[in-house]
Parts: structure tokens; sequence; C-alpha cells
């Protein structure tokens, strides 16, 4: 129907996390007028969760080239090497910027960044703030900024329904689900001349994650139905050490930072055994599907839905308490308040969903397939992550990759175009379906899968029929969560080998001699 309201902007950022407001405050002063608008409020994102740090080569000894062979191992023979090369190359000074709006990084003693490490990292190369806060103090310092720039307009609580097209295909505006007061209230349309997808990622498709309840995947269904090709959906990566609080607990769970393992925690099974030895040469700092998989491996063998990270012997020399409170205050309080002592417990940790490494296709400049769409962040798929991306290396995507968008998009902004007539009927899936969704893609989808599994998946999606326009943003998110289940599915299904965070029973192997690159995903016709 018609739009309730309307407004215009040059460019519409999605999205309020590291990726879109480092678009919106490197765009400021290049165009006329920036709209930023997001779900939820401007720090609910999954920025904000972050904790072990971002990765840049910024160490004494280290260089962007060990940084991109470390980041092109941990994401097994799928990533773009020319992304890598710009991640890696422009990491340092993106940090060294972020550093300078504001964003207080911890130091060590010697005055020097404090640097730590993750899985998959040969050097200590992840700065960190607040001990294990950094998303926390990346998100403070950038809503701050956004905060002292009035002239970029913000609006909370606004849901990104749909692109609006012009006859050409080019971006036209974007209709929003705004629940508000007064003048924007309900569905509206935003006139525009470019979009800034930086919405996140999908990790509420299943029922354990530790990405926020606003991750239900809008961008990436918002640019699927608006013709973008979306690649490499079906690596998922699920972080290995998440905190197990029960087989009903569902959501998102608490995250435990790979940098625990980085500061000497290890995993061992009930009997105690170290059971990552052996398994890779860097143990319990292998790369992440590594060592999620031996989780679930030894989970399935022993017949447990956890394993158990031990961390009572960390830093003995200044005292394991001290310790914990100033290196990791945040998990040590969310440990306590789940009856944990981890400088006397185990800490139960089982593989959840964490991060999606694929998302809407992108060049090196952060454009999609669609004239005057742009990707950033999580959302998108630059290709630097591949099969599974590295530690600590997506905060520093969307710092780099928004920096690239506003280089180039103030430069190649296209006219206001005049939307055409939408003939499309997205009908939308009721929000109750959604906990039978996430059951069905955590079992059939999630960590381990096989084309039995994923037969059975694809066709209760297809099953879960539009019934009709709702209006309201869990509807919205609901519809959006099948759209984007429907298009993993397919892929996890087409993909018949063992790669990085995709990991099939019935094919056991990563297969070079016969590997199929990326698949890509575009609309259908008929498909939710
Ligand atoms: C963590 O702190 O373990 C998460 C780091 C990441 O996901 O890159």
């Amino acid at each position: 129907g018609e739009p309730g309201w309307s407004t215009t902007a040059d460019v519409v950022v999605v999205g309020t996390g590291i990726a879109g407001l480092t678009a919106a405050l490197r765009l400021r002063g290049q165009v006329d007028k920036i709209l930023v608008v997001t779900k939820d409020v401007l720090s609910a994102g999954s920025t904000q969760w972050a904790q072990g740090g971002i990765a840049a080569a910024l160490g004494p000894g280290d260089t962007p080239t060990e940084h991109e062979i470390d980041t092109l191992v941990a994401g097994a023979g799928a990533c773009d090497l020319e992304a890598v090369r710009v991640l890696v190359n422009e990491g340092p000074e993106a940090v060294r910027e972020l550093i300078a709006i504001g964003a207080n990084f911890d130091h060590a003693e010697d005055g020097e960044l404090s640097l730590t490490r993750e899985g998959g990292h040969h050097r200590d190369r992840i700065a960190h703030a607040g001990g294990d806060a950094t998303g926390a103090e990346i998100q403070r310092a950038l809503v701050a900024a956004i905060h002292a720039a009035p002239d970029i307009e913000v609006i909370e609580h606004a849901l990104a329904v749909d692109l609006l097209l012009a006859e050409d295909g080019g971006v036209a505006g974007l209709t929003l689900h705004v629940i508000g007061e007064g003048q924007r209230d309900g569905v509206g349309a935003v006139y525009c001349r470019a979009v800034v997808l930086a919405s996140g990622g999908l990790g509420q498709v299943f029922a354990q994650t530790t990405n926020p309840a606003v991750s239900t995947g809008d961008g990436m269904a918002v640019a699927l139905r608006a013709g973008a090709v979306l690649r490499d959906l079906e690596f998922v990566q699920f972080h290995p050490t998440v905190m197990y609080l029960g087989p009903d607990s569902t959501g998102q769970q608490p995250l435990i930072s790979e940098a625990v393992r980085g500061e000497g925690a290890f995993l061992v099974d009930f009997e105690g055994n170290r059971f990552m030895q052996g398994v890779h040469e860097l143990a319990d700092l292998a790369p992440r599907d590594v060592v999620a998989k031996a989780i679930t491996r030894r989970m399935l063998e022993e017949g447990k839905p956890h394993m158990w990270l031990d961390a009572r012997h960390l830093s003995p020399e200044t005292g394991t308490e001290e310790f914990w409170e100033r290196r990791f205050p945040t998990i040590l309080a969310t440990l306590r308040s789940h009856g944990i002592d981890p400088v006397r417990d185990l800490i139960p940790v089982a593989p959840a969903c964490h991060y999606a490494s694929g998302g809407v296709a992108t060049d090196l400049w952060g454009r999609s397939t669609v004239p005057g769409l742009y990707a950033t962040g999580e959302v998108a798929c630059s290709g630097v992550h591949g099969a599974n991306r590295l530690a600590s290396n997506s905060l520093l995507e969307g710092l780099v990759f928004s920096r690239r968008i506003a280089q180039v998009l103030p430069g190649e902004l296209g006219p206001w175009r005049e939307p055409a007539a939408d003939e499309r009927q997205v009908g939308v899936i009721v929000g109750e379906v959604r906990p039978a969704l996430q059951a069905t893609m955590t079992e059939r989808v999630g960590v381990l899968r096989s084309a039995d599994g994923l037969a059975i998946a694809a066709k209760e999606l297809a099953g879960y029929a539009a019934r009709g326009r709702e209006d309201g943003t869990p509807d919205w998110e609901t519809t959006n969560l099948v759209t984007i289940s429907a298009a993993l599915t397919e892929v996890a299904t087409l993909r018949q080998e063992t790669r990085g965070s995709h990991w099939r029973e019935d094919f056991g192997q990563r297969d070079d001699a016969d590997f199929a690159g990326h698949f890509d995903v575009v609309l259908v016709e008929g498909s939710p």
C-alpha cells in the first residue's frame, strides 16, 4: 500500500554498529543528507557484544603479510585474496583512526598497545579495551561521535522493510517500519540515492547464538528481495566456547572469549583430558572451526551436551582472581551471575552460532550487484572470511570496508530515481513459527550437516507459507529468518564437502581437487 509518511536523504545507512556508524561518520561532509536508521536503539547491535577485540598487525615484528597468511589459512581456501590484502594492509591505519576518534584501548605498562592472541593467529595481534569489553568501548566512542554530528539524522526503532527500486533496477529508496509517535509511525518511505546496508548478521536463525536478539538477517533478506547476489551463506561460524546454560536456554547465550584461551585456558572433557592436544599444532588456539568440531565430536562420543573450559590456573604469579577482574571483568560477572567461579570451577561450554561469514556479495569497494546498494560488516560478503572467519577480523572488516565505501560512494552517487511500481507480493510469515524454525535449523543445518537432515529442513521451510500481510516487526523478522534459512539450506546442500565452518557428515573431507568455488544465491520467483 501507500506509505504512511515519507522523507528524503541522499544516503541511508541501515545499522549502527561499527560498520554503519563508521560509514556515516566518514561520509559526513561529502554528501548532503545522511540518514542513519536502526531497528532498535543506537547501541543495540552486535558490535557492543564483541569481547576479544580487533585484529591488526600493530605489534613489534608483526606484518600485514603474516596477518594475511593466518586469515587465508583460517578461511580454508575460500577467501578472496585481494579482499584479504585490503583488510590486512588498511587494518592498522583504520584501528589507529578509531583510537583517534576516542576509543580507549588497553595499554601495557610501557605505554604500547596491549595485544593478545586468539585462535588461528600466530602472533599477539588483538587490540582490546576494558579487558573483554572491546566492542562496548568502540560502540561508546562511535555513538559519542554520532551525537557530536547533529547534521547526521538518526531514526531509531526503524526496521528496513524493503528497497524501492527504479525501472533500471537501481536504488530509489527504502521502506521502513517505524515504531514511533507523531509524524513517523508505521510504514513509510525514504527516497534516496544510495543505501549502505550495515545491519549485521543472522544468529537468530539458530536456537542458541552469541548474537543479540536483533540479528535476524534483515539486511540480507532485503538485499535478496531486491535482486542482489548473496554469497557464501553456508559458512556460518559456530563459536567453540559459549557458556552452556542447559538444554532449554535459547536466544543469546554468554560468550566466553577466545582470548581466555589466548591467556592460557584450555578445554577438557568429563575425564579431564585435554582433548585439543594432538588435534592441531595450535591445540586450544587452533582456528575456530577446528576447535568447534573437536568439541562437538567429543560431545557426541561421550553423549554429553557440553565440554569444559579450565581457566583455574591463569596468571598464578599475579593471582588468578585479580587477573580475572582486570582482564575479563565482563565474563567474570556473567559467570558469577550463573553461579560459576572460574578461579575454582570448570566452565561448561558448547559451540553456538556466532558469525555469518557470507552475506551480500560485494566488490573491494563495498558495492553490491544492485546499483546504489552497498554493504559492509557482517551483512556483507567481501570475501575476507572465506569458509571460516579468523578471530577478531570482523570488527576490522566493518571498519576497513566502511572507510572504502566512503571513499567511492560520493563520487558515484546516482541521480534521484523514480521508484517503479512494485508488482511483488511479498507475504509475511507470522512470528509464532520462530521457535520451530530455530530448532530445525539448529538440528539440521547447524554445526553438523548431512544430505538427509538438510532435505528435512528444506521441506519444513517450504511449508512455512506466507499468511498475508501482518505489520509488526516480529513478523517481518520471522519472514526474513525463513528467507535466509531457505537460502542457507540450499547452498549447504549444494556444497558436498567439508570446508571451514561447513561440516558435512556425509562428505567428511575438504575437496580441493574439485573445489566448487563460491555458491551464489539470487532470488528465484516464488520463494518466501
Ligand atoms: C571472542 O572474543 O572469542 C570473539 C572474537 C571474534 O568473534 O572474533
